[in-house]
């Protein structure tokens, strides 16, 4: 599931078709409109591609339709909660490699510990895994993956408060938190600080964020997503643990 965290700020970009193989979420059977309709094969064509996320040779796997839904949104800041499993970290490890092809793109993904980082399965060895066969190169001191583009994915983490004050001179186009109730609110809204386009750069402005519930942030994660609750939870004034409320309750 999806959701902004703050309230819709419109990008001034839009996700544009792949400059590689697309990856159609859209069946190829003909399509018919609600009223019956055929649509031409025009209609057909620019309804896919405004279905189907921009895509790099990096990207090893096709995204379910609510990744795509994720790698489709054209806003700023945007969270993905939802069950344990459900392949957030792979949206995000996706999302941050969306525009790697672009010059001078600069992404980043942050656990709360670098041992987070590293767990068997987690982003690094993940992204080892779809990256080592290609031609980025990585560089260990830096753990930041480089593309023959020039463009950089940098794994960083936030142990302490102040380990946010490391980025205070970085510039980032895409900054992932995976597990973002593991992060304090004001470590967040730092980096959001840290979100910089480059000159005459088409490439999008990204916050983007997953998380299962529960951890230390759960409440200012809910807070900022401005999730509904379901007025079961309300009446009880209890936190619902072990889930995220449904947003489409009705308040
Ligand atoms: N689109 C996909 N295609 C192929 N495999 C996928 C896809 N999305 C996720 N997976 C795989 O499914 C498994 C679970 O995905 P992932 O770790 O991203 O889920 P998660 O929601 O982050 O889980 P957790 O709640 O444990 O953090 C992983 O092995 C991942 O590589
Ligand atoms: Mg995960």
């Amino acid at each position: 599931m999806t959701a902004t965290l703050s309230p819709a700020r419109s990008s001034r970009t839009t996700p544009s078709a792949a400059t590689h193989r697309p990856q159609p979420v859209l069946p190829s059977s003909p399509a018919r409109s609600q009223t019956g309709t055929k649509l031409s094969e025009q209609q057909v064509k620019v309804l896919r591609s405004a279905l189907t996320p921009r895509m790099t040779k990096y990207i090893p796997h096709k995204p379910t339709p609510k990744q795509a839904a994720f790698l489709l949104l054209p806003v700023r800041e945007a969270f993905y909660g939802g069950a344990a499993g459900g392949g957030k970290s792979d949206a995000l490890l996706m999302a941050a490699l969306q525009y790697v092809d672009m010059p001078g793109y600069s992404a980043i993904l942050f656990r709360r510990t670098f041992s987070d980082l590293a767990l068997p399965g987690a982003l690094l060895e993940r992204s080892t895994e779809w990256l080592k066969p290609t031609d980025a190169k990585w560089d260990d001191n830096k753990k930041t993956w480089h593309f023959p583009s020039g463009a950089t994915l940098t794994f960083g983490y936030l142990e302490h408060e102040n380990d946010k004050y490391r980025y205070q001179s970085s510039e980032f186009n895409f900054i992932g938190f995976d597990e973002l109730t593991q992060f304090t609110e004001s470590q967040y809204r730092y980096l959001f600080s840290r979100l910089r386009r480059l000159k005459g750069s088409e490439v999008p402005l990204r916050m983007r964020a997953a998380s299962n519930p529960g951890g230390e942030g759960h409440e200012w994660v809910r807070a900022s997503a401005a999730l509904i609750s379901r007025p079961s939870a309300r009446a009880g004034g209890r936190r619902r643990a072990g889930r995220w409320p449904s947003r489409s309750a009705p308040g």
